[in-house]
């Protein structure tokens, strides 16, 4: 059973300052959530998780995660200056305490304050400067960006490499986890990243950390523990072949989590212990106990604390029954694009037996503009307010303008049970705020 995180009488209270469709984030669940992911890791003193901010990429939200620790993983020009927004580059502009994790953190990445990681792809330059400009970790994801980046700021102190070691990766433990590495345009090969660490220590680099995201969505606790596996043996193999050891490994993103209410949820603790008896078994035997662990999540720190609040405006009764909401794809593609599931709550009917059969959709002249396909779901009345769950991550950012439609505002469910807008809905104004021409000029 999924439970929504607002009631009906929250949703009429909050409407009366904003009107549906609206994100909602839980500021409670969030915070519990990182905290349960640091404590599975607490036995690795370097442990950090640096939030995928393309995920969410609200700067109340990050700091929020901010101020439970996490640092950012950036992948574009924009998603740094928004870290850089919320302080990102000066969280640990004073020395931490010897001793402590922060200590342990600085020790893995060198200091300076490294608070964003950044991974990207198909890298701009403008992008490089930037990353280097705010001191962030660099990811190079590629074996030529080392020259490229040498040429445009020189190589950087500490610096990270991202990992593709090809074929096909499964775990043991969930058969349903495969992907194929080997056909992923990201990272570099075993032999390339051996060879890429002995040129970045040539070229003075002098911490050196290694990335790797091989499956998305993983619902299964050995995701993480056969990812480490991987990615300590090479660590390993690099210690010997280029001569470099390697002071933090960065585990990425890609725990799911259970969108359907009959998945069985990962459980972070287990994760935690499982990447912990692979460090034991392979790091601490090669002399390498002090190697820092750092994730990259996103969906597994924000999705199941996020919900896209719509109200049934239409109905329509043809070959199959439809609803239509205030919502569209615009303000959630992810059902569009994937077919993905998101569960449905009706407000107010939570107890209501689910005995009518319906496709709800969004009003976006696209036939896959749909949040649910014959989903049995209460009655619904039109003025019902529909809470779609786990949008929390992937799920505004990655939103669009077709049909221009306006994307929504984002509300924070605080703590204490008020409502924070976090970011203001879209007006016409801004559909076109990117013609540069005075109103009605439109001569060619
Ligand atoms: C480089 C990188 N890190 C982290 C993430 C976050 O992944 P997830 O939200 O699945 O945890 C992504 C997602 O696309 C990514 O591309």
């Amino acid at each position: 059973m999924k439970k929504a995180f607002v009631t009906k009488e929250q949703v009429e209270e909050i409407v009366k300052s904003y009107p549906t469709p609206f994100h909602i984030y839980d500021e409670k669940g969030i915070r519990e959530n990182a905290r349960a992911l640091k404590d599975a890791f607490s036995w690795n003193k370097g442990f950090r998780e640096y939030f995928a901010v393309k995920a969410t990429p609200n700067p109340f939200i990050l700091k929020v995660l901010q101020s439970e620790g996490c640092g950012f993983d950036c992948s574009s020009y924009t998603e740094l200056l928004l870290a850089e927004q919320v302080g990102a580059n000066r969280m640990f502009a004073q020395l931490p305490q010897e001793g402590g994790t922060d200590a342990a953190q600085q020790r893995a990445t060198g200091g300076n304050g490294h608070d964003i990681m950044f991974s990207s792809n198909a890298t701009p330059d403008e992008d490089f400067k930037k990353a280097f400009e705010l001191g962030a970790i660099i990811n190079l994801d590629d074996f030529t960006h080392i020259d490229v980046l040498d040429k445009l700021t020189g190589i950087p102190e500490t610096i990270c490499c991202r990992y593709n070691p090809g074929g096909e990766f499964k775990t043991d433990g969930s058969p349903n986890v495969m992907d194929t590495p080997r056909d992923a345009k990201y990272g570099m090969t075993h032999e390339q990243i051996i060879e890429a660490y002995k040129i970045l220590k040539s070229k003075g680099a002098k911490k050196f950390g290694m990335h790797a995201f091989l499956a998305s969505n993983t619902l299964t606790n050995d995701y993480y523990p056969t990812l480490a596996r991987i990615m300590f043996k090479a660590a390993v193999d690099i210690k010997e072949k280029a001569g470099v050891e390697l002071s933090f490994i960065n585990l990425s993103g890609g725990v799911g989590i259970p969108y359907r209410p009959d998945q069985p949820a990962n459980d972070i603790k287990v994760i935690g212990e499982g990447v912990r008896k692979a460090y034991e078994e392979i790091l601490v035997p090669a002399g390498m106990g002090e190697v820092a662990i750092f994730t990259e999540l996103g969906r597994f720190m924000l999705a199941p604390f996020g919900m896209l609040i719509a109200k049934a405006i239409r109905e329509k009764h043809i070959y199959k029954e439809y609803i239509g909401l205030d919502a569209c794809a615009a303000n959630l593609m992810r059902p569009a694009i994937y077919g993905a599931y998101h569960h449905i709550t009706v407000l107010g009917k939570e107890n209501a037996p689910c005995n009518h059969k319906y496709d709800v959709t969004g009003g976006l002249c696209e036939n896959c503009d749909k949040f649910a396909v014959d989903r049995e779901l209460p009655k619904i009345e039109l003025g019902d307010y529909i809470a779609i769950h786990d949008t929390g991550a992937h799920g505004f950012s990655m939103g669009y303008n077709y049909n221009g439609k306006l994307r929504s505002a984002e509300l924070l469910l605080r703590e204490d049970g008020s409502v924070k807008l976090i970011r203001r809905a879209e007006t016409p104004e801004d559909y076109f705020a990117t013609f540069d021409f005075a109103e009605g000029k439109f001569e060619l």
